[in-house]
This record gives structure tokens, C-alpha cells and sequence, in this order.
């Protein structure tokens, strides 16, 4: 019988499932707030600008909880990347995602207690966690508090280059999102890796 693996504490649970409310209510909201206008609007400006706010400083929080957690608990050494064999490793993972799976093939990089995540995964995991999310929370805060973004940068306006900054970072999350949904249904059956992150165990 297949080894059943503990690989989601419930700190990481319950981060997660934070983290995963919070950033579905940015996005609604922070779409709402850039495509809005005075014909057209999606959710009323003042709400939007609140939930807005306050959802992105209790992500702030959140995320810095994850990022403890991670070295408290030694759940970081998942994360920690292998750079010689990479591109092959990448490579063989990209192909069983683009056909193996469709033809049944046995996935390359199977789980187990030192390997929780393909190597996909991984790169994805790092750079959404440890560049894309620090980005849009700095350039996020720097916007509520205007005072500290510095005025001109290179003669273009420094709230205007933050601003860009943080929708590009949310734009490139939300791509992330939707990837990260799509793989995680790839499981056999599809609710297996929804069951894992619910229960904690890898079955
Ligand atoms: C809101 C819908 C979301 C769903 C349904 C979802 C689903 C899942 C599932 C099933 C897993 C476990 C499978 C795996 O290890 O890959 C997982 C892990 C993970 N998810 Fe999500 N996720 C969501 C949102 C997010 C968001 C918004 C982020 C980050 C911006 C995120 C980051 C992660 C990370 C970093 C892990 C691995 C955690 C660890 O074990 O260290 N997820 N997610």
C-alpha cells in the first residue's frame, strides 16, 4: 500500500485557506477599482477601497506568518531549489503535463516525505510566495501610504510606476491562481489534492 504522508500541518491549512480567501476578495475587488467608472460601476467605489485595504493588510499578516512558519517549521526546505539538472527536471515535468497525463503515464517526480512538490511546482510556488506576493504586498502599502514612494523616478511619476507595479504583480498572481486551480485537479481523482490540503494527508 502507498505511503500516507503528513505534508500539510494545520498552520499551513489554515494559512492557505486565508491567504486563499483574501487574495480571491483583492482580485475582485482591485479589478472592480481599476475597470470601474462613472457609468459602469462594478462594486461601489468607497466598499471596493475598503475591502480593498483591508483585505491587503490582513494578507500582509498572513504572509508574514507563512513566511515564519516556513522556518519554524522547517516546511522551507521544500523550497529550497536544486539549480544543477533544473531545465531537464522542468522539462520532463512540463512534458507529462502537456501529454503523459493524457495517456496515463505515471507522473515523473512522485511525492514522498523529502519531495513534496514537482519541480514545476516548486519554481511556481517560490516565485509566486517569494517574488510576486512580497511585490504586490511593498507596492500595495507604499500606495496606502504615499507619502514614502518617492516623487519622480527617472522623470516619470513614482505613484504612477508603484501603481503599475502593483497591478502588474496582481495581474501575474491572478495568472498564477488560475494555473495553480488547473494543476491541483490533476490529481487521481480530481478532488485528491483539494482532500490533501482539507485533511492535511497525502493519501
Ligand atoms: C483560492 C483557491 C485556491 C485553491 C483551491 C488552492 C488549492 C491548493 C491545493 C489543493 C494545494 C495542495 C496541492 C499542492 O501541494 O500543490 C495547494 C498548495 C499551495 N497553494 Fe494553493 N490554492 C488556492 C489559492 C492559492 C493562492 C492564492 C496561493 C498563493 C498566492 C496559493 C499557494 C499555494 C502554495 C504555496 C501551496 C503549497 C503550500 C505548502 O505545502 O508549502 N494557493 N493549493
Amino acid at each position: 500500500m502507498a505511503e500516507r504522508l503528513y505534508l500539510y500541518p494545520i498552520w499551513l491549512r489554515i494559512w492557505h485557506g486565508i491567504n486563499g480567501i483574501l487574495i480571491v476578495i483583492l482580485i475582485i475587488t482591485g479589478l472592480s477599482l481599476q475597470y470601474s467608472s462613472n457609468e459602469y460601476i462594478r462594486i461601489r467605489f468607497d466598499l471596493a477601497v475598503s475591502l480593498h485595504n483591508i483585505s491587503g493588510i490582513l494578507l500582509s499578516f498572513n504572509y508574514v506568518f507563512f513566511v515564519i512558519g516556513n522556518f519554524v517549521t522547517g516546511n522551507i526546505r521544500f523550497y529550497i531549489l536544486e539549480w544543477k539538472g533544473l531545465a531537464d527536471r522542468i522539462f520532463k515535468q512540463s512534458l507529462y503535463y502537456i501529454s503523459g497525463m493524457f495517456k496515463g503515464e505515471s507522473t515523473p517526480f512522485p511525492v514522498n516525505k523529502d519531495r513534496k512538490f514537482n519541480p514545476l511546482q516548486k519554481v511556481s510556488y517560490i516565485i509566486s510566495m517569494y517574488v510576486f506576493v512580497p511585490l504586490v504586498i511593498i507596492s500595495g502599502l507604499a500606495l496606502l501610504f504615499p507619502e514614502f514612494i518617492i516623487h519622480r523616478v527617472l522623470g516619470f511619476s513614482g505613484i504612477q510606476l508603484t501603481a503599475l507595479l502593483h497591478s502588474a504583480t496582481g495581474f501575474l498572481i491572478s495568472v498564477f491562481l488560475i494555473i495553480h486551480i488547473y494543476i491541483c485537479t490533476t490529481g487521481k481523482p480530481v478532488s485528491k489534492n483539494f482532500k490533501s490540503m482539507w485533511t492535511g494527508w497525502h493519501e
